[in-house]
């Protein structure tokens, strides 16, 4: 896949809601990297305005936005070669989610599992932002007319409500302007669990800080939340067959995987039948080794704000000039007067 859309432009998102995670880094930030290398046009946004669809203290948000830039930065990401920025710096974000928002049926948004297990019982008291979550992820992808994009298993329902909202757009004024995305969902990464529990997808916002590995924890944090993470008492599996019920087993292994650029059969074939701990020792080694050099150079960055903020407004000024046109055509084409 990676090889053949070098002429193709991706556009991702993460939240700043929080420290960003092993997850995060396996199943999006490396695969970022990874498409920046191929040679394809990338647009990366830290997209604030979802992540204050719950509350946000706006102090810590302001850190977590510039934390998540040096995240990027840490892992990869070239500012001279990739466009990063924060969402809330370009308005065409806010405006095409406006016109999605008229596009998208309530019904389609009402059968979205993020927001039911977001708002889960609580629904008349969650954000109406967080019910319209996924026009504006609609709108930050198709105000660059985006053609793929990179995600994590849990985006998928998303992306499909985003196709589902282009093709409407499309036929609705009878134009053949938004294009119906791709997205890249790759690897064994793309569904990192709790280290907690193997049946809960590993979260920012969990509040266990045992069941993720945060991008900033240091070497004697990862070998005790790895040494903690919940297994069963049985030895490490040898097959496919044998992983099917035994959801913690099955993500150690395949966070195995994951961080030794490998696959689950060859993670089983080197450990099959042996006992947890050993294999714990060496996924802490290979995990320090994945994080270390990041959390070095996040904390290098962190100590100028004003650097980052330079980069994010950089940022957003290119993004800017590539959304306008765009949104100044979708107004045109919906009959909105603008000059
Ligand atoms: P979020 O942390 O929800 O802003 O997600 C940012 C990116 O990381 C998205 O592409 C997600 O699909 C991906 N992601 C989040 N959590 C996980 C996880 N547990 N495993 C793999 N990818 C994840
Ligand atoms: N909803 C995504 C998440 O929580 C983040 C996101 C927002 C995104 N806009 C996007 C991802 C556009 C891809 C493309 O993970």
């Amino acid at each position: 896949m990676l090889n053949t859309i070098s002429s193709q432009r991706i556009f991702s998102g993460i939240q700043p809601s929080g420290k960003l995670t092993i997850a995060n880094y396996l199943g999006a930030l490396k695969p970022f990297v990874e498409l920046q290398q191929s040679g394809a046009e990338c647009i990366y946004c830290i997209v604030d305005l979802h992540a204050i669809t719950v509350w946000q203290d706006p102090t810590e948000l302001k850190h977590s936005t510039r934390l998540a830039a040096a995240c990027f930065i840490a892992s990869g990401i070239d500012v001279n070669k990739s466009i990063l920025f924060n969402q809330s710096q370009v308005s065409a974000h806010a405006e095409l989610a406006w016109i999605f928002n008229c596009v998208s049926r309530l019904g389609w948004l009402g059968r979205m599992t993020q927001f039911k297990e977001k708002a889960g019982s609580n629904r008349e008291n969650s954000s109406v932002g967080l019910f319209v979550y996924p026009a504006l992820m609609a709108a930050d992808i198709l105000a660059y007319h985006a053609t793929h994009v990179p995600v994590g298993e849990d985006q998928k329902q998303h992306l499909e409500l985003t196709r589902d909202i282009a093709i409407k757009f499309n036929n609705d004024f009878g134009v053949d302007f938004f294009p119906v995305i791709e997205p890249i969902i790759e690897g064994v990464a793309t569904r990192i669990m709790s280290l907690r529990d193997g049946t809960k997808k590993m979260s920012k916002s969990d509040p266990s800080d045992l069941s993720r590995i945060n991008l900033t924890d240091d070497k004697d944090t990862i070998v005790k939340k790895i040494r903690r993470a919940k297994t069963d008492s049985y030895p490490i599996p040898s097959h496919e067959a044998e992983i099917s019920n035994r959801p913690e087993a099955k993500n150690l292994i395949n966070l195995y995987a994951a961080l030794s650029d490998t696959t689950r059969d060859s993670v089983m074939q080197q450990f099959g039948g042996k006992g947890f701990s050993e294999f714990k020792d060496q996924l802490a080694e290979l995990a320090i080794e994945c994080v270390s050099p990041v959390t070095h150079e996040v904390n290098r960055l962190m100590d100028d704000n004003t650097e980052l903020d330079r980069i994010l407004a950089t940022g957003a000024d290119k993004a800017a000039i590539i959304a306008r046109p765009i949104v100044k055509k979708t107004y045109e084409i919906v009959g909105l007067l603008s000059q």
